[in-house]
């Protein structure tokens, strides 16, 4: 049915790296990696993480782009193109993103309601710096106080990922990357560097970069592998769909080393930006929260007390995270919403326009119990499983259950029924000889595999409240 000659074209080698490391540049670069990171022995941490990204998530990032690239297609239909019975992974490679399309634009609403509140005091006389019981206040009025804010402030985020996607992989994807981009690391630097500016600044540092053998374990292991696979965007089809628009031309191997540096390099600065002032003003306790509890009650707290030359510094530094946050998370939605909507193009036949709309009006009807499952009260506020509204179901889902499942078949499939050396054949279209093929050969067929299925164990265990993590 995919016609690969009209196949959508990044135009270079850097607009496909830019465009997957805008993908894997997301909330967990900002929300999650400072916490582990500080929870799990600091610099030991950021060790293990560089060590997995380039090993095993190497490998698995590798097998996704060149299964794209090969077969021009996107997850749906390309395992099924290859060996029909194993189609099961396109699946899930599609499971994956439909589910986070359907609470993404939640949080992103969120971001925008915070960019909306610090760009709103820039323009107010608001000498009183925001404090933490402010913001709390703040986030659970919002979200829990039952009004249709949360959903305005979605769909708003929802558009301009839809207009994004909906322009195109060149007119919209590549050019808003080309602006989003370089403006995410300028605006990361400027955040960090107001941060390291603040007093005590060099103990949280220290407590960051530090390498603290004492909070080293089998668990720091568990949880840089489960960070590393989410951040790279892996086992989520965006991958196989992004390097399906690749040209021979390109490496992969040097693009997937872009790629992980690029992701890597963010997530250490969010560390810095992070990490020093929490620790300064709230102490060790504050760096216990993490997602929405760190980024929208702790840090506008933090940055409510960040001052320089005597001046408060809380607001601007607020818009500016706010305004990163947006970005990031606005590039990792567009790389959720352009896999779906590809793979109902090569499935269905479909044009960009019709299965772009397809994809918005689903993405606009799941926001609404979604984004309203946090109101205090009203038809969405129950809970669909004990403890957990349909939002946490979702994200549950697709990070626990199906994407592990869908990154462990991807290595069996890769190293067991198609074998490293189809993989090997396609990034020697450019490389002649991949250097690295035994390597790489040995970490598709044994370690990557025994690595996920590791985190699978440890995930249910954690679930059935087995194991402490
Ligand atoms: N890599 C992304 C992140 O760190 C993961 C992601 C991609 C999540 C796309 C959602 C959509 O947040």
């Amino acid at each position: 049915m995919n016609d690969s000659s009209a196949r959508d074209k990044w135009s270079g080698r850097m607009a496909f790296v830019m465009a997957a490391a805008a993908s894997a540049v997301g909330l967990g670069n900002i929300w999650r990696f400072p916490y582990l990171a500080a929870k799990y022995g600091g610099g030991i941490f950021l060790f293990v993480y560089v060590a997995l990204a380039v090993t095993i998530g190497f490998t698995l990032m590798t097998v996704e782009i060149a299964i794209g690239r090969r077969t021009k297609l996107s997850p749906l239909d390309a395992y099924k193109s290859i060996a029909p019975k194993w189609q099961i992974i396109g699946w899930l490679g599609m499971a994956v993103p439909a589910l986070i399309i359907a609470y993404y634009s939640v949080i992103g609403g969120w971001i925008v309601k915070f960019l909306a509140f610090y760009a709103k005091r820039l323009f107010e006389a608001s000498p009183c710096p925001v404090t933490v019981a402010e913001s709390k206040a703040l986030f659970s009025d919002f979200t829990g106080g039952g009004s249709l804010q949360p959903l305005a402030c979605s769909a708003v985020f929802a558009f301009c990922t839809a207009v994004l996607v909906l322009l195109g992989v060149r007119r919209g994807i590549e050019k808003s990357n080309k602006i989003a981009m370089p403006l995410l690391l300028v605006l990361c630097v400027a955040v960090a560097a107001m941060s390291l500016c603040q007093p005590g600044a060099a103990e949280g540092l220290a407590y960051y970069l530090k390498p603290d053998f004492s909070k080293f374990s089998w668990k720091t292991v568990v949880w840089a592998l489960g960070q590393m696979f989410f951040s790279l965007s892996l086992a989520m089809g965006i991958m196989v769909t992004y390097g399906s628009y690749m040209r021979k031309e390109d490496s992969i191997p040097k693009c997937v080393f872009r790629i992980e540096f690029f992701d890597a390099l963010v997530a250490f600065l969010a560390g810095l930006m992070i990490i020093p002032p929490v620790f300064t003003f709230l102490g060790e306790e504050g760096l216990k929260s993490e997602g929405p509890g760190l980024m929208f009650i702790s840090l506008p707290g933090v940055f409510g007390k960040m001052t320089l030359f005597g001046a408060s510094i809380g607001d601007v530094a607020g818009l500016l995270f706010f305004a990163l946050a947006f970005f990031a998370a606005l590039t990792s939605s567009v790389s959720i919403m352009e896999t779906v909507v590809s793979s109902l193009r090569d499935r269905l036949g479909l044009g960009r326009t019709a299965a772009g709309m397809i994809v918005t009006v689903y993405m606009f009807i799941t926001l609404v119990p979604n984004s309203l499952c946090f109101a205090n009260d009203g038809v969405f506020s129950c809970e669909i499983l004990p403890g957990m509204r349909l939002l946490d179901f979702c994200d549950f889902a697709a990070n626990n259950i199906f994407m592990p499942l869908c990154a462990f078949l991807t290595c069996v499939f890769a190293g067991w029924c198609i074998g490293p050396n189809w993989i090997v054949r396609e990034i020697g279209i450019r490389e002649g000889r991949f250097r690295l093929a035994r390597p790489f050969a040995f970490m598709v067929k044994y370690a990557a595999p025994a690595a996920i299925a590791l985190i699978f164990t440890f995930y249910i265990l954690k679930e059935l409240k087995i194991v402490e993590m």
